[in-house]
């Protein structure tokens, strides 16, 4: 029998109260339950990067991560990044260097990546050794490793980089 448990979290601004199965991973609780349907659901188990979403400013994939755990966080979809009519400039990088074929990866891409230029201001390290990248910057190599666990089977990922190094600055 399920067990249910209060959780309340804000998304894109709005504040939602929900009474959940406490296995409801917060990816469900976006799609199912808030009908936020942008976030996509790929492996539903930490391999594909579909369901990335921010979490207090953090990519996080959301298939991982129990909706109650979230107590009084801040989430923001891709829905919270911009609209047709606003985009976020991480998804006007993505339409002018055309950064996806289907699609479907396309969400958590584009908040991997807002993610990602954030990760790198801040100077926190990625694997990428040392000769490859030398100081903190956007640069390719910096890119595509910390964008590893975002998976795109159309094969999109020069484009992807060429956006991501546009809105860097580079
Ligand atoms: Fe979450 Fe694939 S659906 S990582
Ligand atoms: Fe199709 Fe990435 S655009 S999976």
């Amino acid at each position: 029998k399920p067990v249910l448990s209060e959780v309340s979290f804000s998304v894109n601004g709005r504040r939602h109260q929900l009474e959940l199965d406490t296995r409801t991973t917060l990816l469900d609780a976006l799609r199912e339950h808030l009908h936020l349907t942008g976030t996509k659901k790929g492996c539903d188990h930490g391999q594909c990067g579909a369901c990335t979403v921010l979490v207090d400013g953090q990519r996080v994939n959301s298939c991982l991560t129990l909706a109650i755990m979230n107590q009084g966080a801040e989430v923001t979809t891709i829905e919270g990044l911009g609209g047709v009519d606003n985009l976020h400039p991480m998804q006007a990088a993505f339409v002018k260097h055309d950064g996806f074929q289907c699609g479907y990866c396309t969400p958590g891409q584009i908040c991997s990546g807002v993610a990602v230029l954030e990760e790198i201001k801040a100077g926190i390290p990625s694997h990428v050794s040392a000769d490859l990248t030398g100081a903190m910057t956007a640069t390719e190599a910096e890119i595509r490793e910390r964008m590893s666990g975002n998976i795109c089977r159309c094969g999109a990922y020069s484009n992807i980089v060429e956006a991501m190094i546009e809105v860097a600055g580079g």
